[in-house]
């Protein structure tokens, strides 16, 4: 991926994946991040939406990476491993983990929301890789344990700018993107391990039981071993930590 990112800064949208998703129907190839102010309709997994909150990050990178359409969905532990590259740099010695499939946590708490989305365009599939993260505010939102940035600076050092976490993320995202591209996912899953939450803790999963945290295995499907010593591959949905 040798290309340099272009970057749109649009004062208000829908959402920043609605922006991308319509250039990409009319042809934009990308690589190119649109960032936002200010979202009327940001976007969350699993149909949620997103809140958006001043002074908090919400942009989202178009790709045409060639991959076949089944590996892109491991473009999203590229964006969670790129996040908190990014959030180390603004905040050396934090711990940033990774939640399963693509949260990054802090302390446990959420600070970064990821929503991959991929479609077919006139110059082939694209990917959508949509980032949010907290960086002045977290949203209160029942039942859920959400951070922002700003928490965990240390004293006296200054707040990021959405733009200048953009910068920073869309060199780290597109030396992933490019060893995602050039050497598959072996090195993505082992660096996605060793920042992985809860690893090894009992969970559940909506609608598919309960069982222990094993791994990720080769195609980023989370592997949880049941009562019975059987392994269940979860391509989708959310893990609860029991
Ligand atoms: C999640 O549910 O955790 C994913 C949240 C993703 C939110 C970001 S904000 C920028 C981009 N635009 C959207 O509408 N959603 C993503």
């Amino acid at each position: 991926m040798a290309d340099r990112p272009g970057i749109r800064h649009l004062a208000e949208t829908d959402s920043t994946n609605s922006a991308c998703q319509r250039l990409a129907l009319a042809g934009e190839r990308g690589p190119l991040w649109v960032i936002t102010d200010r979202q009327r309709k940001g976007r969350g997994r699993l149909g949620r939406e997103w809140q958006d909150g001043a002074g908090n990050f919400m942009a989202s990178g178009l790709f045409h990476l060639g991959l076949p359409i089944g590996q892109l969905a491991q473009a999203g532990f590229v964006s969670a491993l790129a996040v908190a590259e990014t959030l180390e740099h603004f905040a050396p010695g934090a711990d940033f983990r990774l939640k399963w499939p693509n949260d990054v946590l802090l302390d446990g708490a959420k600070i970064c929301g990821i929503l991959p989305e991929t479609g077919q365009g006139p110059n082939g599939v694209w990917l959508i890789l949509g980032v949010g993260i907290n960086l002045a505010h977290a949203p209160v939102i029942a039942d859920r344990s959400i951070c922002a940035l700003r928490e965990c600076l240390h004293p006296g050092a200054s707040l990021p700018s959405a733009r200048q976490v953009l910068d920073v993320l869309a060199s780290r995202m597109q030396d992933w993107l490019a060893i995602l591209q050039e050497q598959g996912f072996v090195p993505v899953r082992s660096a996605w391990l060793d920042r992985a939450h809860g690893l090894g803790r009992s969970i559940s999963i909506s609608g598919l039981g309960e069982g222990v945290f094993e791994d990720i295995d080769e195609t980023g499907a989370l592997c949880m071993r049941r009562a019975d010593q059987s392994v269940k591959q979860i391509h989708a949905g959310e893990i609860f930590f029991t």
